[in-house]
């Protein structure tokens, strides 16, 4: 038997978060969180916890999938994880990854693709990787009324082209490369920038000349906001912790000994306890019999009492 998780609401806010509150705290100075979240039981927890963004990301291909990339994801796959997040998420918005092929081809996929994520899955808005290749794909998924959130940077799709997952704009062409990406995107209507692996400086400079509030991922602090793969934040997997990384818990340990815990009271008997266990209130078994009992016949009325079923 399981039920839900639940948790306090930390600041017990409860008004809807859309795109114009994300625009209205980067105008106020308010920093932005954003979580990825991939079912109902951690998008509650993270909307308890005052996430005002959670990002059904194709990052789910490497932490719930175990592939090497986020490239072998589907659009079935977001569909799936945000339909699930979308029930847990309360009031944070939710916006959904567009998988690798699900908007490179045409504008027109695109817009097909993305309306498919808010239509089956729930989402609020998408997000999608790439810049000013991109800009015309954005305008017309923003034209038709969907919200889109930009990715620039360490653009983790395109890792082959990338040569693995490094660090961008490091060199003054890389980075004026990257500034006009930003640029590109928020001139589509991007409603928010993701600014992934990519020097402190570049991601201040980008903050302080676009419009729209950048979400930074291995982009220093000066940003609008901040995203971390929830995985990473509750320190789920010990093995993984690249620099930008800050691990706010150790589950990738508590989560063994837990379980070996289990093990442990399992195999001495001791688990189950006499409060985790549930008594006939009527006796079902002939005294003689308790040690290898049989059904008592004449106890139908009991048993219908005790479970609802007659004999
Ligand atoms: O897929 C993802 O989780 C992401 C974040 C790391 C920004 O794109």
């Amino acid at each position: 038997m399981t039920s839900p998780s639940t948790a306090p609401s930390y600041g017990a806010q409860t008004k809807k978060i859309t795109v114009a509150t994300l625009r209205d705290m980067k105008s106020r100075g308010e920093r932005i969180t954003m979580v990825t979240a991939y079912d109902a039981s951690f998008a509650r927890l993270a909307t308890a916890g005052g996430a005002e963004l959670l990002l059904v990301g194709d990052s789910l291909g490497m932490v719930i999938q175990g592939e090497e990339t986020t490239l072998p994801v589907t659009l079935e796959d977001i569909i799936y994880h945000t339909r699930a997040v979308r029930r847990g998420a309360g009031r944070a918005h939710v916006v959904a990854d567009m998988p690798f092929g699900s908007y490179q081809a045409d504008k027109n996929a695109a817009l097909t693709n993305a309306a498919r994520l808010l239509k089956e899955g729930g989402a609020e808005s998408v997000k999608l990787e790439g810049g000013q290749e991109y800009a015309e794909v954005v305008e017309h998924l923003v034209r038709a009324g969907i919200p889109v959130m930009g990715h620039i940077g360490l653009t983790p799709q395109s890792v082959h082209a990338m040569g693995g997952f490094k660090i961008q704009g490091k060199s003054v062409e890389d980075a004026r490369r990257i500034a006009r990406d930003a640029r590109a995107l928020e001139r589509a209507g991007a409603y928010a920038i993701v600014l992934e692996g990519i020097p402190a400086e570049l991601a201040q400079l980008i903050t302080g000349t676009v419009s729209v509030p950048t979400i930074g991922i291995g982009a220093g602090p000066v940003c609008d906001g901040q995203v971390l793969v929830i995985y990473d934040l509750l320190g789920m997997n010990p093995d993984f912790k690249p620099k930008f990384v800050k691990s706010y818990l150790e589950l990738g340990r508590a989560i063994p000994e837990a379980i070996a815990a289990f093990r442990d009271e399992v195999r001495s008997g001791t688990f189950p306890a006499e409060e985790h266990t549930y008594h006939a209130k009527v006796p079902l078994f002939r005294p003689e019999e308790v040690r290898a009992p049989t059904l008592v016949d004449a106890e139908d009325d009991a048993l219908e009492e005790l479970y609802g079923i007659s004999g």
